[in-house]
């Protein structure tokens, strides 16, 4: 399976329109010294031809620019959609206002959980709103169960997909609360056996995330805040990074110590807010994350497992 990282930074991208935060200063003045990302998403794919494109991130259009490369076109075709189907993890406007913009592909499958669904068609109605340019079908992404992932001419693509509740907080505008809310992804090639776990927002390491983890040959991991304070401590909002559904990096309870101890080959933090030091390429806090065997995701990263 060929994963490739399209967008690594959490909602606003790095560096956000309106944030004059240093980390944000520093992309501006100096993007050698912080890089700057588009909004989070991946894409898998089993063949190198085929892509699933997982969360479908506002900045989607220049993203799947990346992917162009992946396919020759035949001269005679006039339309092709470079992506197979459409993988959510949550409905949070940074992994979900994509699909609108994904509208001329006339047609459009999108894989969710139930509760994932309810909120797009009935809160944000994302889909009742692409469903008026495009045929939309939602296939169901049951609660620790595998699928397999169909490709555009519904043959089973050699890929599965399997979602996992993690701790985290619903999207502002979502009506009701329940589970699925929020999910990490289980990808697995079925020829290869190769396991990637896909978890761009996790509230608490609690024991049931950190098995999946363990049996994942390459995580992809909430990088969105280093401390717990971090947006207070620069007066930018009251919330702690745990309220908001993002387990911080750094601190006792943090991911990086439970992340440096898995056997995964590839850590990788992902959905990283542009307030995190982290992206500071000669920073303090991201000499520790390389200490640790983990690495700051960039856009365009590219791997196989
Ligand atoms: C999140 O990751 O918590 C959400 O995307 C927050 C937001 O975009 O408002
Ligand atoms: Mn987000
Ligand atoms: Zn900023």
């Amino acid at each position: 399976m060929q994963i490739i990282l399209l967008g690594t930074a959490a909602g606003g991208g790095v560096p956000q329109w309106n944030c004059w935060c240093p980390t944000c200063r520093t992309a501006r003045a100096d993007p050698g010294r912080v890089h700057h990302r588009t909004q989070s998403s991946i894409a898998v794919s089993p063949d190198g031809a085929r892509w699933f494109l997982i969360n479908a991130s506002p900045d989607v259009r220049d993203q799947l620019a990346r992917l162009r490369s992946a396919g020759s076109i035949p001269a005679a075709t006039v339309r092709h959609v470079p992506i197979e189907a459409v993988l959510l993890t949550d409905a949070e406007l940074d992994h979900s206002l994509g699909i609108v913009l994904l509208r001329e592909a006339r047609s459009l499958a999108l894989y969710a959980t139930d509760a994932v669904a309810r909120v797009l068609e009935h809160d944000s109605r994302v889909l009742p709103m692409t469903r008026a340019f495009a045929t939309v079908t939602v296939s169901p992404l049951p609660i620790d169960q595998p699928v397999p992932l169909h490709d555009r001419i519904g043959a089973a693509s050699g890929l599965t997909a399997e979602a996992f509740t993690v701790r985290g907080d619903p999207p502002r505008f979502a009506s009701d609360h329940a589970p699925g809310h929020t999910v990490g992804l289980v990808i697995r090639d079925v020829a290869t056996g190769g396991c990637l776990a896909y978890v761009p927002g996790c509230g608490a390491m609690d024991e049931a995330v950190v098995r999946r983890l363990r049996a994942a040959d390459a995580v992809l991991f909430d990088g969105t805040f280093w401390r717990d304070d971090e947006l207070s401590a620069l007066g930018i909002s009251p919330h702690s990074a745990r309220s908001m559904g993002h387990v911080p990096i750094d601190g006792p309870d943090g991911s990086l110590a439970v992340l440096a101890s898995l056997p995964a080959a590839i850590r990788v933090y992902t959905h990283i807010n542009n307030s995190n030091p982290v992206l500071i390429e000669d920073s303090a806090p991201r000499a520790a994350v390389h200490a640790a065997g983990l690495i700051v995701g960039d856009d365009g990263l590219t791997f196989a497992v």
